[in-house]
């Protein structure tokens, strides 16, 4: 199928900068793009009482002052809580972003964004696909978006609202199974994401060959990775890109 033409970059920051700011928060967008990276990877799902925000657990406990699940927040309640302070006091005060403010900040800072469409247990995949989506693409330029998931039932959902050729879904995977393209070929796939201490190299030359680009989370070490980039990944999405830097093959 014809998707947007996506100049995606080698790196990508991993929940915004978040080896140097709250993961998932706008410092950690910003960290990015002070850092001089231009594309983040960030997770989306809903509060319990629909609203989008920016936020990787079921649970607050890791990532803010608070006890609980998200979905058993209001807006008002998530609001409340420091969202910063746990990374470090620098943060102190940060709040959890809403989609819609981060969608703005990626907007004003003309960043490009692999959003994730994060479907914990017991979370419904369609209405979070329903309240996301459309916000996303009303806000960014198809050729600054790729929306991910590993749930089939999010990314069939994106598919159907967003029709055939303006949007880039990709697919998560932990390791490539010899099936993956039952995950990527009903959804018309941009892009196949995996962990990159799980692939193998004949199962990259197949997606590559297929016509997907390829994706790798979350890779933090540079000569670990390295012999990756001669077998057709295309970026690294990691918590702390900097390290890569001088270590990417040619362009
Ligand atoms: O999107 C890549 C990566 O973020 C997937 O795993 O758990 O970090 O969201 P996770
Ligand atoms: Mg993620």
């Amino acid at each position: 199928m014809p998707h947007p033409d996506i100049p995606l970059p080698r790196l990508i920051a991993h929940r915004g900068l978040s080896a140097h700011a709250p993961e998932n928060t706008l410092s950690a967008v910003r960290a990015a793009h002070a850092a001089g990276f231009t594309w983040v990877e960030l997770d989306v799902q809903l509060l319990g009482d629909g609203t989008p925000v920016i936020w990787h657990d079921a649970n607050i406990r890791r990532c803010s002052d608070g006890r609980g699940r998200l979905s058993d927040l209001d807006l008002a309640a998530a609001r409340r809580l420091d969202a910063g302070s746990w990374f470090g006091d620098a943060f102190l005060g940060e709040r959890m972003a809403t989609l819609g403010e981060m969608l703005a900040l990626l907007d004003e800072l003309e960043m490009g964004v692999n959003l994730e469409l994060k479907v914990n247990r017991g979370r419904d995949p369609r209405a979070l696909v329903e309240a996301a989506l459309p916000p996303v693409r009303e806000a960014l330029p198809p050729a600054r978006c790729v929306v991910s998931s590993f749930n089939d039932t999010a990314l069939a959902r994106a598919r159907a609202l967003a029709g055939p050729e303006t949007l880039a879904l990709g697919v998560l995977y932990e390791a490539i199974g010899r099936d993956w393209r039952r995950h990527c070929e009903p959804v018309q796939a941009f892009s196949v994401h995996a962990d990159w201490r799980r692939l193998k190299q004949s199962r990259v030359r197949e997606v590559v060959e297929a016509g997907y680009r390829l994706l790798c989370y979350t890779a933090n070490d540079p000569a670990a990775f390295a012999p990756r980039w001669q077998w057709g990944v295309e970026a690294v999405i990691s918590d702390d890109p900097a390290r890569f830097v001088g270590h990417l093959p040619d362009a």
